[in-house]
């Protein structure tokens, strides 16, 4: 049985003020809620804020990206692993489509910074997914297969690390793949993390993220390789990210 993991993703949203009386109500909620690992992942800046908020409650927190040079030194505007180590991440967000489409992250570089990630003991929520038109011309599961093989062949073993499957054109659409389409592709990760370990593939995480919300969670939590969410928008609203958090619950 896979514990389900709910993780938040802000993007590039907050304010000092605004986060914290999310996080409160967040950190509270999360008090009623059994069996989910419930994370949040702000931007950079607002992490000391944020391990200050949330240190001893049920909520873990995370970096949205990282370096995937190791150690200190010359790399302007980057963050390392030990960074995000040091105001207490447990995990980081690792290859978001927007990160790869608006960044011009390259697989080999996500494959990087992905053991940049282990090696700062950090659990890497490996993001995956299709644009519209890939999907259009029957390639998706190639493209997820590139995506994912990069990682793989980079390392022993997925270890701890979760997979987050974002199918691009569901993100901050509105328009959420159905619970079927979702858990199609859900499959197929877990058959090719497989090739590498069946023990690793049986207990990965595969989260699914793209215009999850409240009304919506249920049912795709519902799928037999949907073990969580990796939630955008619905994550800024401390009510909405809870309700969600409880669909993960009774999953
Ligand atoms: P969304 O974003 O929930 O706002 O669609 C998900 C994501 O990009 O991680």
């Amino acid at each position: 049985m896979r514990r389900p993991l709910v993780a938040g993703n802000w993007k590039m949203n907050g304010s000092r003020a605004g986060n914290e009386g999310l996080l409160a109500a967040v950190a509270a909620g999360a008090r009623e809620i059994a069996g989910v690992d419930i994370a949040v992942c702000p931007p950079f800046v607002y992490l000391a804020d944020v391990e200050a908020a949330l240190a001893g409650s049920a909520v873990a927190w995370g970096g949205q990206n990282l370096c995937q040079e190791t150690g200190v030194g010359a790399y302007t505007g980057e963050i390392s692993g030990a960074m995000l180590r040091d105001f207490g991440c447990r995990y980081v967000i690792i290859g978001h489509s927007e990160r790869r489409t608006l960044y011009g992250e390259s697989d080999a570089q996500v494959a990087r910074k992905f053991v940049a990630a282990t090696a700062a003991r950090l659990t890497p929520i490996l993001c995956v997914g299709e644009l519209l038109e890939e999907r259009e011309a029957g390639t998706t599961e190639a493209v997820i297969a590139r995506q994912l093989d990069a990682v793989l062949d980079a390392v022993d073993s997925l270890g701890q690390a979760v997979v987050a499957y974002e199918p691009v054109w569901a993100i901050g659409t509105g328009r959420t793949a159905s619970p079927e389409q979702a858990q199609e592709v859900h499959g197929f990760i877990r058959r090719r993390v497989a090739r590498k370990g069946a023990d690793t593939a049986a207990a990965l995480r595969i989260l699914y993220g793209g215009s999850v919300k409240g009304s919506n969670a249920a049912e795709l939590f519902a799928m037999a390789d949907i073990d969580g969410g990796l939630i955008g928008g619905a994550s800024l609203k401390a009510e909405e990210f809870l309700e969600i958090c409880r669909a993960a619950q009774s999953a």
